[in-house]
């Protein structure tokens, strides 16, 4: 090769690389077959008090049929330096997969595409919620991000991206949603995190409806562009931030056990109502007897008999420890909080900056079809807490997937994908749904908060 020739190829493999890499920070590493890649969200822009909850459609996500082995995140600066808590607290990150007509325009941040829902399927988790209560997500977490193993041990993967699944005129896509609360100069700190809404000034939600007086806190006063309350004379400094993500993949192989994500909620009305109406936040209220547990309990009847993988619970500050149990009383999985004691980030004092997880032997703990599971959610109630969560995922590989009848897989996977397809798009309506639900609700009974 000539000197200009070879000139010619560098420069042309950097023009590539630089492509490739556009938002990404590195290129796939390989590992035991393992494949990861770290990848950034778009830019997120704050400044003291400010809140961002964006929603990111068409994300840059692994491509082909393959087992996702884990997926983590956290919050960095435009160094990638990790973020502390105390300076942006992470409400919660979700990545929730969907099926797009080709030739469509992904949607922009928070654009309402109501009315092309038709062009935008939703392909979530396995249940147990229904849709309108948006937990459809195939991955999410909090403040406990950075110290919460998301591993789905081998044999088993999280199955995405098979084309047999993909309706025609479809393509799998990944949507992100960031729910940032910068807490940075702020007079009230856990109160900006818990979405009081005095600290934010705001009487209207999103779509400027009027919230019920009663509604302290919660979702409906911490949404994307809104202010939390800064002391005097703090300076508005602009600073960018990203989420970074790291994916964990396999390509897809007949040795692979599939397993399918199940979200429990402690608020699923099931027990009462028949239907899993699961309303995602709650309050738990100061205790004025000498025990400081808020135990909260919700039912629900499990829809397929399999194996439990992994499990882990997702709680708020304050809360304590979380758990599943069987029909017979056994402890599925128990998930306890893990406090920070410092200020570094992943140990920030008074924030939950882990939670811990369980990895059953395989085919050690088993759940039935139609077997009743009891959610637990206890939290602190020493003080009262505002828009808390009591979210609880499991993985579990059916008992009837053997690794001899793909035909039969596919065959299942087929009837949510059906569901789905005629229901709305999740995500975007995550907020307007639930909220247009509960203003029905409102009129109806007035605002419902579960005594606890
Ligand atoms: C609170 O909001 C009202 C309008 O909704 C506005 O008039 C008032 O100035 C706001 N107060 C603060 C402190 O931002
Ligand atoms: C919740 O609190 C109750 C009462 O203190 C206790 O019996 C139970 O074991 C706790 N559950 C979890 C999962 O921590
Ligand atoms: C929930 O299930 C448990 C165990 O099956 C049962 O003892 C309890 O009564 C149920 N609670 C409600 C409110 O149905």
């Amino acid at each position: 090769m000539s000197r200009g020739t070879q000139d010619l190829v560098f420069l042309l493999a950097i023009a590539l690389l630089a492509i490739c890499s556009q938002n990404s920070q590195a290129h796939v590493t390989l590992e035991n077959g393992v494949k990861s890649k770290v990848y950034l969200s778009p830019k997120i822009t704050q400044h003291p008090g400010s809140v961002s909850n964006k929603f990111y459609y068409d994300i840059e996500f692994p491509k082909g049929h393959i087992a996702i082995k884990s997926f983590n995140a956290e919050v960095v600066d435009e160094e990638g330096n990790p973020v502390s808590l105390q300076e942006t607290y992470l409400h919660h990150w979700v990545a929730e997969r969907y099926y797009q007509r080709k030739g469509i325009k992904s949607p922009k941040y928070n654009s309402n595409i109501g009315s092309h829902q038709s062009d935008f399927l939703v392909a979530g988790n396995a249940g147990v919620c229904n849709i309108e209560s948006g937990l459809s997500q195939f991955f999410g977490l909090g403040s406990e991000t950075r110290k919460t193993s998301t591993h789905v041990p081998d044999p088993y993967g999280i199955e995405v991206g098979n084309p047999l699944e993909v309706p025609a005129g479809y393509e799998e896509k990944w949507v992100l949603n960031v729910h940032a609360i910068d807490t940075r100069g702020v007079v009230d700190p856990i109160g900006c995190t818990e979405c009081r809404c005095n600290l934010y000034n705001v009487t209207k939600d999103e779509y400027g409806q009027p919230l019920d007086p009663n509604y302290l806190g919660g979702l409906y006063c911490c949404y994307d562009e809104t202010q939390c309350k800064v002391k005097n004379g703090v300076e508005s400094v602009k600073r960018n931030l990203y989420m970074k993500y790291t994916v964990e993949w396999v390509d897809w192989s007949d040795s692979i056990i599939p397993v399918k994500i199940y979200i429990f909620d402690v608020t699923d009305t099931w027990q009462n109502t028949g239907i899993h109406d699961c309303s995602i936040e709650f309050d738990v209220e100061h205790s004025i007897t000498n025990d400081y547990t808020n135990t909260r309990r919700s039912n629900a009847s499990f829809p397929i008999s399999g194996d439990v993988v992994y499990g882990v619970a997702h709680l708020h500050s304050g809360g304590i420890g979380s758990a599943l149990y069987g029909e017979d009383g056994r402890v599925i999985c128990s998930s306890r909080a893990i406090y920070g004691e410092g200020n570094e980030a992943g140990d920030e004092a008074g924030y939950i900056v882990g939670m811990t997880t369980c990895y059953p032997n395989p085919g050690s703990m088993k759940i039935a079809k139609g077997e009743v599971l009891t959610l637990e959610s206890n939290y602190s109630s020493q003080k009262n807490h505002i828009g808390v969560m009591g979210l609880f995922y499991i993985l579990v590989a059916e008992s009837s997937t053997t690794l001899d009848s793909p035909v039969q897989i596919h065959q299942e996977s087929k009837v949510p994908i059906f569901f789905w397809g005629v229901a709305m798009f999740g995500l975007a309506i995550f907020a307007a749904v639930v909220v247009a639900y509960r203003r029905q609700r409102q009129s109806k009974d007035g605002y419902q908060f579960i005594a606890t």
